[in-house]
């Protein structure tokens, strides 16, 4: 197995593939005004093994479609939607984020939690806004500052991984000139990157190593996991997940 397949290995039991949480889902949906008298139809981009999905479908009525490129995670979402009785209201579509099948304004409403950054923020929101009708909604969330000053170590290992990380302000500022009315930002707390994602995500480590019979790959892939969470503890007070809901205009 390459890296990437390790990680899918590591990562496709997960119930959540980045930080998260379903307060934060039904946090930011909270924003969006849902119309009673029509279904509503919604892509969820990035969705990996789905549990917003799951928490989008059982709180609006209406018709998800959830994208992601690796099969290994729809095949554990569409487990889920079976097990929950949520099939018809879940498909799922196995395509990249930035060769969307879709047509112009097609949707009411584009979901992406922790996903963007694999097309990059204003690439992904200029791409998507063509599906969404005009008054249609984007809820995203994306890796932001969330301190005005940053120790230098944080900002150089961040303009290395993903140099789009900015603060809230210039997100939203890149909102606007895409032709989005901001609605809402909030950004998760720290029980959404811990409780939800690393913990459970550290727990499964040993069984992941025993699996691979401990190759240096799957080691290699514990240790760089390793060290995202200690800088993640060692600089919380500087970055997480910006939720950002707005509307096109
Ligand atoms: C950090 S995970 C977030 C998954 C999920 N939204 C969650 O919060 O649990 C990013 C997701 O983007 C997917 N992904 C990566 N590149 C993609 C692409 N080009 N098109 C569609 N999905 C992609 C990954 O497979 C993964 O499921």
């Amino acid at each position: 197995m390459n890296e990437l397949e390790l990680l899918i290995t590591l990562h496709k039991n997960s119930d959540r593939l980045g930080p998260g949480s379903e307060a934060d889902t039904l946090k930011a949906l909270e924003f969006i005004p849902l119309p009673q008298d029509r279904k509503l139809k919604v892509a969820d981009l990035g969705c990996g093994t789905g549990a917003q999905t799951i928490t989008l479908a059982r709180n609006l009525s209406g018709q998800i479609t959830a994208v992601d490129l690796f099969p290994a995670f729809l095949d554990e979402l569409t487990k889920k939607s079976k097990h929950l009785g949520l099939t018809n209201q879940i498909n799922t579509l196995c395509t990249s984020m930035d060769e969307l099948p879709f047509g112009n304004g097609e949707f009411d409403l584009i979901w992406s939690e922790g996903a963007i950054y694999n097309i990059g923020f204003e690439s992904g929101i200029k791409h998507w806004k063509n599906f969404l009708k005009t008054g249609g909604y984007l809820a995203l969330s994306e890796i932001t500052w969330i301190s005005p000053v940053r120790p230098k170590e944080i900002e150089d290992y961040w303009h290395q991984v993903y140099p789009e990380i900015a603060t809230a302000s210039d997100k939203i500022r890149i909102l606007e000139r895409n032709g989005f009315s901001p609605v809402a930002y909030f950004y998760l707390s720290p029980e959404s990157w811990t409780n939800h994602y690393y913990k459970p995500l550290e727990k499964r480590f040993a069984a992941f190593l025993d699996q691979l019979a401990h190759s240096e790959l799957a080691k290699k892939v514990v240790e760089d996991t390793k060290m995202e969470m200690e800088w993640y503890q060692k600089y919380k007070d500087h970055y997480s997940y910006g939720f950002y809901i707005a509307k096109k205009i």
